[in-house]
């Protein structure tokens, strides 16, 4: 069996401290989700960043989210995504800097792991680009026989909360598209909607995780933060193409009763 655990939408901003007023640090509430996972979990196959990592692309963002993964998981495998939050390339730089890749795939097992990328420039909705579709469509036909699991930042389907329905993935059609050619894709995981989220569309379970720092209400129709804790995903791949996961939470602060 292959284990992942995904972390989300850790939000560092340009400096420590909080994004926005009543929200707490997210540096600190990123370190206490790895000291979690230090203390709670064995070492996974992959350690999934689903993207946002950053507040404001900002290369101190990013030397910090590195410092804090050495820190707390230096000999844990760590795989990126970019969300609408960051900066792709300033992110791909620091990742590859630490060994780590963004985007990228490989072969766990009987499992392929491919990371996509939804984010575009100046938007906060997701597309992904004709390239990303084709280098998915020939990494899953190249692999006919693994099982896959996907990541990528933006829900792939609408998730019931209008304000963020309307920032998701715009060309989920497309991605579907591709997906359904590919029997065996068993997973999607994706951060962006700060929240738990579990749903099936025919063979794939689509996985949404919540944040390390702050959460959004479920079901709401405008921006809404819930004062619930932080947490992390886990998911465990079977040989036989089955996937077990759950959502773990993490004690730590939450936003003021002012945004609840
Ligand atoms: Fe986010």
């Amino acid at each position: 069996m292959q284990r992942i655990i995904q972390i989300s939408d850790t939000h560092l901003g340009a400096e420590p401290g909080p994004i926005r007023p009543g929200y707490p640090d997210s540096d600190d509430q990123l370190a206490r989700v790895l000291a979690a996972l230090r203390r709670e979990q064995a070492r996974p196959d992959l350690l999934w960043l689903t993207g946002d990592l950053a507040e404001t692309p900002d290369p101190r963002a990013y030397d910090r989210l590195l410092q804090l993964l050495q820190a707390h998981v230096e000999d844990w495998p760590v795989g990126g995504l970019a969300g609408n939050h960051d900066d792709w390339a300033l992110l791909r730089d620091a990742l590859s800097d630490a060994g780590h890749t963004l985007d990228g795939h490989q072969v766990l097992g009987e499992w392929l792991l491919i990371g996509v990328n939804s984010a575009q420039p100046g938007q906060a909705a997701g597309q992904i680009s004709q390239a990303e579709l084709e280098r998915l469509d020939q990494l899953l036909s190249a692999h006919p026989g693994h099982w896959a699991v996907i990541a990528i930042h933006h829900p792939v389907v609408p998730v019931g909360s209008a304000w963020m329905d309307r920032i998701g993935l715009q060309n989920g059609t497309e991605l579907f598209a591709v997906l359904d050619r590919h029997p065996r894709v068993r997973a999607c995981l994706f951060g962006h909607i700060h929240q738990d989220f579990r749903a099936q569309r025919g063979g794939i379970e689509l996985l949404g995780c919540p944040s390390t720092c702050v959460q959004f209400t479920p079901g709401s129709q405008d921006f809404a933060v819930d004062r619930i804790h932080a947490g992390y995903r886990v998911i465990e791949l079977h040989p036989d193409g089955t996937i077990t996961s759950q959502v773990e939470r993490v004690p730590g602060a939450l936003p003021a009763e002012s945004w609840a």
